[in-house]
């Protein structure tokens, strides 16, 4: 079901090349499809068409905008089945997984549709005293004008549908550079896109490598940069000069399950299996760190093992497959490896632990010094620490103990619990009675410390995308 290659995108307009780009089944190893690779003029050629296509791209009325948005959204569900498939085969992700990603990637692009006619502004009240009286303020939102976007491998259809969804509803051109391991999703939104009636010049899909990427980071043209991944996003903001940087990267978020629990144990398992393992944990929120309290830690951990034995691995296509691959081989050695430093340092495999080729088990540890990079680094793979707490002052400063704070999740019947956690763990987001895992695409979305600045989700990204300009009117 995948094409034997795909074009880019340059100024809306698919693009062929001589030499191209390997994509890889992610569990087979074979190459899968090629992808064409921009050359060296391909960049520039973006930026400028970009430049140019800002104020078309300003005029192009809301409900236009919108049409564009339920095209790709109805395009999308027409081919709901490629999309899944394509997306299983490049980031080895299990069918059941990539489909979720496809409903999505359509619920992104439906909830920017509703936002594209709702991007309002605010009425001032100026008359503070009697010398300012008639004078009237207005605000309405304009767009940025050009935007480049960098997004990563894990979720290679939604992520991109968080930079492209918004900056469509906002009236941005942009030039995205999707994930180089995993370029097809980006690229068929490519195709999509290009069927509907967007100014020209209005957007780029380059499937560069880093080394290439580096005008969408520096080039004082694009008046925002928005970057999904790793740490690296930090240098790319001091890098970027004047423009405006979101970064979103990562985390190793924590699970609160209090002592209360014990009665829905089996559901708070069922919930912290998925959140530490589905996509074998390749998710920036993925539960890593899971503290009970210990009247209920014994119990929870029986169970949680249990479940956890009980993970599918194998080959992503199959329909019974929970665990798949991590992206690469390189990507489960280096988790492989943290595994085994924080056993030597003390720590219990409770499950788990071994690994072949980029297939790593489903793995929960006990007794890891605080000091372990499995603790203190984001694992982004199939790996959970269990730990317990005595009182809720303690497992508070347990989960700000860290220098990420994305999202956590907190399982408790206590509502002075759950304010507190709100109130004091120092998180982008908490999630109450579920895993921090969860997200719904119109959630503002973004991290503290350094998992990151700024916030996604439609609506936020769409005021990142957009400035206020104000009007005064005076009664003259
Ligand atoms: C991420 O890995 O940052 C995205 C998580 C999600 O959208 O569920």
């Amino acid at each position: 079901m995948l094409a034997k290659s795909y074009p880019y995108y340059l100024a809306n307009q698919p693009q062929t090349s001589k030499e191209t780009m390997d994509v890889l089944d992610k569990y087979s190893g074979k190459v899968a499809t090629r992808v064409a690779v921009p050359d060296a003029k391909a960049t520039e050629k973006a930026i400028a068409a970009a430049v140019k296509a800002a104020g078309p791209m300003r005029e192009f009325k809301p409900w236009a905008r919108q049409q564009v948005l339920q095209h790709c959204a109805q395009r999308f569900s027409e081919r709901r089945e490629e999309l899944a498939y394509a997306l299983c085969v490049e980031a080895g992700k299990p069918i059941r997984d990539s489909d979720g990603e496809v409903t999505r990637l359509i619920e992104t692009f439906s909830i920017a549709a509703e936002e594209a006619v709702r991007v309002n502004g605010e009425t001032i009240n100026l008359e503070l005293a009697r010398r300012l009286d008639g004078y009237h303020g207005y605000t309405k939102r304009v767009p940025l004008g050009p935007v480049s976007f960098i997004t990563p491998f894990n979720f290679p259809l939604n992520l991109v549908a968080h930079k492209v969804a918004p900056a469509i509803a906002a009236g941005c051109p942009f030039v995205l550079k999707p994930a180089e391991r995993t370029p097809i999703g980006a690229l068929i939104i490519g195709e999509v896109l290009a069927e509907t009636d967007l100014p020209k010049g209005a957007f780029s899909v380059l499937t560069l490598d880093g080394k290439h990427a580096k005008p969408l980071v520096e080039d004082p043209r694009f008046k925002l940069l928005s970057f999904t991944g790793s740490q690296i996003g930090w240098d790319l903001k001091t890098r970027a000069g004047h423009k405006k940087v979101t970064l979103e990267l990562g985390g190793n978020a924590a699970c609160i399950v209090d002592a209360d629990q014990g009665p829905r144990l089996d559901r708070v398992i069922d919930r912290l299996v998925f959140g530490a393992f589905y996509q074998s944990g390749q998710s920036c929120i993925s539960v890593q760190r899971i503290y009970a309290h210990k009247d209920i830690y014994d119990e929870l951990k029986k169970k949680l093992v249990a479940a956890v034995k009980k993970l599918k691995a194998g080959d992503p296509k199959k329909k019974d497959t929970f665990l798949g691959p991590m992206i690469d081989e390189a990507a489960a050695e280096r988790l492989h490896g943290w595994i085994e430093e924080a056993r030597k340092a003390g720590g219990k495999l409770l499950c788990g632990g071994k690994r072949d080729g980029a297939m790593l088990e489903a793995t929960l540890m006990e007794g890891v010094p605080t000091s372990a990079k499995v603790h203190r680094q984001e694992v982004f793979g199939p790996f959970a620490l269990l730990a317990p707490f005595d009182d809720f002052d303690e497992v508070v400063a347990m989960v700000n103990d860290s220098d990420y704070g994305l999202q956590a999740g907190i399982f408790t019947d206590s509502l002075a619990h759950a304010m507190r956690a709100w109130n004091e763990l120092e998180q982008g987001g908490v999630i109450v009675n579920d895993v921090p895992s969860f997200r719904v695409d119109n959630m503002p979305y973004g991290g503290v410390k350094l998992s990151g600045i700024g916030r996604e989700g439609v609506r936020c990204a769409i005021e990142d995308m957009t400035e206020v300009r104000l009007m005064v009117m005076r009664e003259f």
